[in-house]
């Protein structure tokens, strides 16, 4: 057995599957087996593999400046050329960036400003953030306590309640409706438990709502149309920030540049990250408004710095990638293929709809989920993620990489390069797949057809 210690991993169940290399949108394992990446990895590796350009960037920039940081006084032209072209890119006023590694550390970086903002503007109990029952925004100790997933709680004794983190059911009107109530009505009751909660919590300690526009990793899930106007209208009404996590949506994945644009909403702050960079190299951005930094300065010349950065905050290589990433998307019209081969994709997906076992086909642009369900008719779910598990072995077997999230909804996020045809041969090896975990989970007595 590997030293390695595995990340999101049954730790008694490891090694499954050794990938050694990749091209365009396959990736190849040991044996030489073609797989089509259908999650781009961790929803990240939006240009594929081996693109020569990027692959130049960076090597380019190896050569020029391997490694310079942005401590105390140093600055290089990377870092300033990125954030400025992602300051013009969001829907965020006078944006200010600050540079990490990974979403999670977005996160935390954003936790962070956020109370230091409070403190200095003479509000330091406007610290409370709400996010979703079911949610994830990353595993660090700040971002695991915002994510919403009882397995990224259990055994960590996380600081939620020293952090004050409060909890907003999720927008999933499949899943959350009650006595046939239609999508509006769904959405006006939701809304008002949250004004309800910010009434009972009080507005002057709640700092922040955080969501993602589109949810991912905690079963992609995507809220009615009108569920963000009213929420942060509610937001705006009582003080609190609109904080969207954009790890995912970000940069083209629900076929527009942000995911907040696809559902209608303007947000206060982003956290970005994954395809920023194609994910080549690590990089993530925590964005602020101009009227946060600026309430920041002063009291940072007090203490004499502004105590928090990375060592590798705005690596240049990685702020030429991401440089070169977004460059590529522009010129390629790589959100605009998301918007034309997601459509497709959602599409023919949703030709699964009358399988026996798919409950919902939910999804927006190139990212969507097939969710497996015991009793369709009565939507119910099945007990535990074993038949997801299945499901997901056998798309392997068929080449197909996707991943079961929140128990059995099986989640598809190809790169954004995708062509129709290769939307094609995701869905004729997932109806493989699907065939053979309905007969799997009928031998097994799992499911019963009716
Ligand atoms: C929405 C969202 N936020 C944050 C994260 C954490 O990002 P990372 O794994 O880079 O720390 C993820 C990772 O999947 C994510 O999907």
């Amino acid at each position: 057995m590997s030293s390695i210690i595995y990340p999101t991993t049954n730790l008694n169940q490891i090694e499954q599957i050794s990938i050694c290399r990749g091209d365009g949108i396959y990736v190849y394992d040991e044996a030489g087996k073609r797989y089509l990446e259908g999650l781009s990895g961790l929803w990240c590796a939006s240009l594929g593999y081996g693109n020569e350009e990027l692959i130049d960037a960076i090597t380019q920039q190896l050569k020029i400046l391997p490694y310079s940081h942005l401590f105390g006084g140093r600055t290089h032209e990377r870092a300033i050329e990125l954030a400025d072209e992602l300051a013009s890119m969001v829907p965020i006023e006078d944006a200010r960036i600050f540079f990490a590694n990974s979403g999670s550390e977005a996160n935390d970086s954003h936790v962070k400003m956020l109370r230091y903002y409070f403190n200095v503007i003479g509000k330091p109990q406007k610290k409370k953030i709400i996010a979703f029952e079911k949610s994830y925004h990353g595993v660090t100790v700040a971002s695991a306590a915002l994510t919403g997933l009882p397995a990224m709680h259990a055994h960590f004794d996380l600081p939620t309640e020293a952090l004050g983190i409060l909890r907003a059911e999720t927008p999933h009107y499949y899943h959350g409706q009650i006595d046939g109530e239609s999508e509006s009505e769904f959405v006006a009751r939701l809304v008002k438990d949250v004004e309800t909660l910010i009434l009972r919590e009080g507005q002057e300690t709640i700092a922040a709502f955080i969501a993602e526009p589109v949810g991912g990793a905690a079963g992609v899930m995507v809220p009615p149309k009108g569920y963000f106007p009213a929420l942060t209208k509610v937001l705006e009404k009582y003080d609190i920030l609109f904080w969207a996590d954009e790890v995912i949506c970000g940069f083209g994945r629900t076929g527009n540049d942000f995911g907040c644009t696809t559902m209608e909403v303007k947000p206060d702050l982003m956290s970005l990250a994954k395809q920023l960079s194609s994910s080549y190299i690590p990089i993530s951005a925590s964005i602020i408004p101009g009227f946060m930094h600026d309430a920041m300065r002063d009291p940072s010349e007090q203490v004499g710095i502004f105590g928090h950065g990375y060592t590798y905050t705005g690596h240049p290589v990685a702020c030429a990638a991401a440089l070169k990433t977004l460059e590529i998307y522009k010129r390629d019209k790589l959100f605009e293929n998301a918007a034309a081969v997601g459509g497709y994709m959602q599409e023919r997906l949703r030709e699964f709809s009358d399988h026996p076992l798919v409950g919902e086909v939910r999804g927006t642009g190139l990212i969507a989920a097939v969710e497996l369900m015991q009793d369709k008719h009565t939507r119910t779910s099945f007990g535990d993620g074993r038949v997801g598990a299945i499901a997901k072995q056998f798309c392997q077997e068929q080449g197909l990489l996707i991943r079961a999230v929140a128990g059995n909804s099986l989640a598809f996020c190809p790169p954004l390069i995708i062509s129709k045809e290769q939307v094609d041969e995701i869905i004729t090896k997932f109806d493989a797949a699907l065939e053979l975990t309905l007969s799997y989970v009928t031998k097994e007595k799992l499911f019963t057809l009716r």
